[in-house]
């Protein structure tokens, strides 16, 4: 029996699904308010709680085998200490490739602390570390750009969009996920997990674009311009659509080596042209 926290978010359904397709049972710590449509299968129990309110929850450890901890990296400490108590030694934690950041923010500040906090705890931890998650549906990413382009033909882009990124699909992500938590080699590692190819963000808009047959037209704003408007936008503005850091974000590089993955989990991600094209043929998660 694997323990799964998250399972009701973009990732979690599919890490859920994985495990399904690999015969195994999984125990879902949800929350009362979280949708658990998609976690209505004989195989998946649930757990009504809050990982905060690690008291409420803790006991159910007993008997897991494992724990995959989707949910945000922030929550570490509650997981560690249910571990710990519950003699559940092996845990999967999803951290970010955000935590390599030179835009120093008390995000990245948190991500830092999660993952040492993590590595102090003794259990027989693995760390992964996605880039951007994108794949069929609202996943907050991919999908926020398909829906700007659709409804405009104009985008502006921070700086030169010359830089990498590496947007890494989501099945791809999942399936490392439940390869790492039955991996031995994979114990107290970290991994950063990255689509096949890294592209210009220029590039990566042009795929999008074309993919969904739209011309796209990139208006380059100078990045100096990019954080006046940030500044002063969440300043006026309750919800500025743009943060002041994410403009910084557009100077760095976002490529990763994911070699280790590859050579310990034998991930094989798709490219993301290829991640593009399973995007539309997937309505939801399959196996779900
Ligand atoms: N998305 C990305 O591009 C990206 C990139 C790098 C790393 N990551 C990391 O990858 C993981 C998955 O990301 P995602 O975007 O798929 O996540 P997501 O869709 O935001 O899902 C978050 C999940 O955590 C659950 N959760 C949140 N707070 C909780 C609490 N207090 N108690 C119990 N459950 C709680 C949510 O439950 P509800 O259903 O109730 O909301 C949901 O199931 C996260 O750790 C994220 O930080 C994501």
């Amino acid at each position: 029996m694997i323990f799964v926290t998250g399972g009701t978010g973009y990732t979690g359904r599919w890490v859920v699904a994985e495990l399904l397709k690999r015969q195994r049972r999984v125990k879902c710590l949800v929350r009362k308010t979280s949708d658990v449509d998609d976690l209505d299968h004989e195989d998946v129990s649930l757990v009504r709680s809050n990982l905060e309110a690690v008291d409420n929850w803790e006991g159910e450890l007993a008997g897991c085998d494992a724990v995959i901890s989707v949910a945000h990296i922030k929550y570490a400490p509650f997981v560690i200490d249910a571990c710990k108590k519950h003699g559940v030694s092996r845990v999967v934690f999803f951290s970010s490739t955000w935590r390599f950041s030179k835009v120093k923010t008390p995000v990245v500040a948190s991500l830092i602390q999660a993952e040492e906090a993590i590595k102090a705890s003794g259990l027989d931890y693995t760390l992964l570390r996605p880039t951007m998650i994108y794949g069929p549906g609202d996943d907050h990413n991919i999908s926020r750009l398909r829906e700007f382009i659709k409804r405009r033909p104009i985008m502006p882009v921070f700086g030169s969009g010359e830089q990498h990124v590496q947007p890494v699909f989501v099945s791809d992500v999942a399936r490392a996920a439940v390869d790492a938590v039955f991996c031995n080699e994979a114990i107290v590692q970290a991994f950063e997990l990255a689509g096949a190819d890294a592209l210009t963000y220029n590039d990566m808009l042009n795929t999008l674009s074309e993919s969904m047959g739209r011309f796209l037209l990139k208006v380059h704003v100078p990045i100096s311009v990019g954080l006046v408007l940030a500044i002063l936008g969440n300043r006026l503005f309750s919800r500025f659509p743009i943060q002041e850091d994410q403009v910084r974000r557009m100077k760095e590089d976002r490529a990763f080596d994911i070699s280790e993955a590859k050579k310990i989990l034998e991930f094989e991600p798709l490219t993301f042209h290829a991640g593009l094209q399973a995007s539309t043929q997937l309505t939801g998660v399959p196996g779900l």
